[in-house]
């Protein structure tokens, strides 16, 4: 092989030196063992495999651990045999001798909750049975028989203690908690002098006696005995849930009911445990089970050799319902149409995808043959059986546009024929001919995924479904790796309470449920720590949901970085502003943005927000003219009309909505929900706070009246020696715009019914036909409209944006949130 070919198909070498430890040995050279993991997070905590290192003992027992020749997990760090040191490489290394016995290996990492893979790979002179400890519950023997099995798994995850009473003399505690169930005791570590400690401390108790209470106490450390400050009790409950609480401390004994001075707070997940689930995993039948026998499994005659020419190929094997890496397959040639692979030892396959070698191209992208499902490890499977409960892909193949394949759960799998329940609720039967129309569903489509990295089935239908499921539970925030997915609840949900915001603060991605506010936490904790500034791009379809994202960033960076200012008081009513003047309510959306913003917070040396500064893109000008069937101008305009005093009014001769032709061209001037005369109150306190004088408002409003005058002027076509000419009707609104913009009646006549250009200094004044006079009428408007919104953005500007001094400019970081008018799909694009 050349070494081109050699770089195209490997990326590292190993070289292993033969040994002859002795001449009686048969062992005459190492044996080597490969295991690919990952570090990857479980909305199961038990299930939880992220990293951590023996500094951050919360995560660090969540990492994967992998065993030598041992048969159960070992829970608690006995005794370090070796650990290896981090070379200023990407790879640890450790040689060490062990004597003969059982071990444990856990890959650590400094971040505590990392995601990621990671690659094991030891030598040993005699076979290993090096496999990962999986089992997250306790086993069925006979002995649990006898004693009772656990009913429900509880995890208490305390986060943090408020308002402790101080006990030392110099009013300071030295908090810590001890968590107990059942006689079993977790105990945090001393948090010195504080009354607000963060505990994060974790415990999680398998229960016999679900009614039994978990109580959480808090005790001082104190040099003789340590005093009681107070106990939470959690009552049984006996259902699967995850539940977050902020509880006040009572006393104990018989004073159970009487407050005492503190809050805890914390997250409460109880699942029931199940019996069955357990029986099937030692029979090696679960899909995602990981007893599998360590035997090689062999997959063959499904693979089209026509149309997979490359022979390096590599499978991806599905495990513990994550994917492994690609492990290299040992294939033989059968025939000129099959391939067969073999030996995938000992690593659980239950599902194998297969890839092609470096693009990564999925060849089978829409062939049965691409999956094969082994449901016995062990036995050859040609084509997927089909089983009730299952859940498969059902393409319709209606031929709509857009179409993807739905999810279904197999119902009856009976004399052939298949009937299947889509995830819309409609039956199908499906005959064996048209079996092609199913595809197996991965494990981790069937109930959804937090991440969709995670997805097996990273498609279309997959992403869609996934997001479906959540939505129905009402969890609209989903990832795909750092992108944060939001589906709009169109209801306002209980998720951005203060309580909320607390729970966000300070954690790593994935840390927490999938939130919006995880994505702002993690943009100000990025910036803080690496000093760097940072940026959000929000985008999606109009009516997505992005402009209320981009405020509860803004409210969250608000609450989360100091004291509430002045200053972070202005940049939070810069946007009912804006809104007013480039929002509008169209058809999608009421509250629909016509122009993209894109705002820089600044934050100064200590975090704080110190100022911002706002770009405004694109406003779409021709909405002030004209509006679709349904829609409505700007909001402002309504609110106007609606919000000022009739001597206000008077003054600026206005009247009703329904009287501006400008206002009524989607036939439409009400929005429902929306109180116009309210907003224009808001709108005013708004511009009182961003430093608009009574006197710069009072020209904004004469702006906008003279617009509405000028939408219901009447033109009438005469002709001028031979040329088409029109004259504006001589009417109030005329004058009144004329009076509005303060310019001279005969002039505003002349401009919007003749063209006048200037060549070498002559001047020639053409007459306007009756439309080339009213597009001039709308391009004057439009013009107008436009320099105004520019000039208001300016103006809120010159209040929020402190330009920094030089020194400022080295410390002063910010955080850029960019909010895009939504995509439109119109019939007709003007
Ligand atoms: N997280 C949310 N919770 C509750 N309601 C929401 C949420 N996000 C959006 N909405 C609702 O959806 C409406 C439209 O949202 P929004 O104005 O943010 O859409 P947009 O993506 O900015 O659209 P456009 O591109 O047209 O400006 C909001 O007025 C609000 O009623
Ligand atoms: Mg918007």
């Amino acid at each position: 092989m050349d070494f081109e070919n050699f770089c195209k198909y490997f990326t590292d070498l190993i070289l292993c030196r033969l040994i002859n430890t002795s001449y009686l040995s048969i062992h005459k050279t190492w044996e080597e063992e490969v295991m690919r993991g990952s570090w990857s997070r479980h909305d199961d905590p038990l299930k939880n495999r992220s990293g951590g290192c023996i500094n951050h003992k919360a995560t660090f027992l969540q990492n994967p651990q992998v065993e030598l020749n041992r048969t159960y997990r070992m829970h608690a760090i006995q005794k370090t045999v070796g650990s290896s040191i981090y070379i200023n490489s990407r790879s640890v290394f450790l040689r060490k001798d062990l004597k003969e016995g059982r071990y444990v290996i856990i890959p650590t990492t400094f971040d505590p909750s990392l995601q990621g893979d990671f690659l094991l790979r030891i030598f040993t002179d005699v076979p290993a049975a090096f496999k990962e400890l999986t089992l997250d519950e306790p086993i069925h023997t006979c002995w649990t028989g006898c004693c009772g099995y656990p009913k429900l798994v509880t995890q208490v995850h305390v986060h943090r203690a408020d308002g402790l009473k101080a006990q030392d003399s110099d009013g300071s505690s030295d908090p810590y908690v001890i968590i107990s169930c059942e006689g079993e005791k977790v105990r945090s570590a001393v948090h010195k002098n504080t009354q607000s400690p963060d505990f994060d401390v974790k415990a999680v108790f398998y229960r016999k006696k679900p009614k039994e209470p978990i109580r959480i106490q808090i005790y001082n450390h104190n040099l003789l005995k340590d005093s009681f400050m107070g106990q939470a009790v959690l009552n049984g409950d006996l259902s699967d849930l995850q539940q977050l609480h902020t509880v006040h401390l009572r006393d104990k004994g018989n004073r159970q009911n009487s407050d005492l001075s503190g809050l805890v707070s914390g997250l409460v997940w109880r699942r029931l445990m199940s019996r069955r689930k357990h029986k099937q995993h030692s029979h090696g039948h679960s899909t995602a089970g990981p007893h599998f026998q360590e035997r090689d499994v062999v997959i063959h005659g499904f693979i089209d050799s026509q149309r997979y020419e490359d022979p390096s190929c590599f499978c991806l094997s599905q495990r513990n319902e994550r994917w492994c890496d690609f492990c290299p397959v040992k294939e033989r040639r059968l025939k000129r149409e099959t391939l067969e692979f073999c030996a995938l030892r000992g690593l659980g396959f239950d599902l194998v995808r297969m890839y092609k070698r470096r693009d990564y191209v999925e060849l089978y992208e829409k062939d049965q043959a691409k999956w094969a499902l082994l449901r016995n490890v062990n036995t050859v499977v040609k084509h997927t059986t089909l089983l009730p409960g299952d859940y498969v892909w059902l393409d319709l193949k209606t031929g709509r546009e857009f179409e993807v394949p739905v999810g279904a759960v197999v119902k009856l799998c009976d004399s052939g024929q298949i009937q299947v329940l889509d995830d819309e609720g409609n039956e199908h039967w499906i005959s064996p001919q048209n079996a092609t129309n199913i595809k197996p569903m991965h494990p981790t489509s069937i109930h959804g995924v937090e991440d969709m990295i995670r997805l097996g089935d990273l498609n279309e239908a997959g992403i869609l479904r996934n997001l479906l499921i959540r939505y129905r539970e009402h969890l609209i925030y989903t990832y795909t790796g750092s992108i944060l997915v939001a589906v709009n609840p169109y209801q306002l949900l209980p998720i951005y309470t203060a309580d909320q915001i607390r729970l966000y603060t300070n954690k790593k991605i994935g840390e927490m449920p999938p939130h919006i506010f995880a994505i702002a936490d993690n943009c100000y904790f990025n910036m803080q720590r690496n000093n760097k500034d940072q940026c959000c791009i929000i985008s999606g379809e109009s009516g997505a949901g992005k402009t209320e994202s981009t405020k509860l960033i803004l409210q969250f960076l608000a609450a989360i970085s100091g004291q509430h200012s002045w200053i972070e008081q202005q940049v939070l009513e810069a946007n009912p502003i804006l809104e007013a003047f480039g929002n509008a309510k169209t058809i999608r959306n009421d509250n629909s943005s016509r122009f993209g913003k894109y705002i820089d917070i600044h934050f100064n040396k200590r975090g704080a927000i110190e100022g911002a500064k706002i770009e405004q893109y694109l406003l779409e000008k021709s909405r002030v003219c004209r509006q679709a069937r349904d829609e409505r101008n700007y909001h402002i305009f309504y609110c106007m009309l609606k919000g000022m005093t009739p001597d206000q009014k008077k003054k600026l001769g206005l009247g009703k909505a329904t009287d501006y032709t400008y206002l009524t061209i989607g036939d439409c001037t009400v929005c429902d929900g929306r109180d116009d005369q309210k907003e224009y109150s808001n709108i005013r306190s708004a511009m009182k706070v961003l430093m608009f004088t009574d006197k710069e408002n009072w020209e904004i409003s004469k702006l906008l009246a003279a617009i509405l005058h000028m939408g219901n002027l009447n033109y009438e076509a005469r002709t001028y020696d031979n040329l088409d000419a029109c004259e504006v009707v001589r009417c109030s609104d005329l004058t009144t715009a004329a009076v509005l913009l303060e310019v001279d009646l005969k002039d505003l006549m002349n401009c919007l019914t003749s063209r006048t250009i200037i060549t070498r200094g002559e001047t020639v004044s053409t007459p306007l036909s009756i439309e080339q006079a009213l597009d001039v009428r709308d391009a004057f408007v439009k013009g107008i409209y436009g320099r105004l919104f520019v000039w208001i953005v300016e103006k809120i500007n010159a209040a929020i944006y402190k330009p920094p001094s030089m020194e400022l400019k080295a410390v002063r970081r910010s955080i850029g949130l960019l909010d895009i008018f939504g995509f439109e799909n119109f019939t007709v694009n003007r």
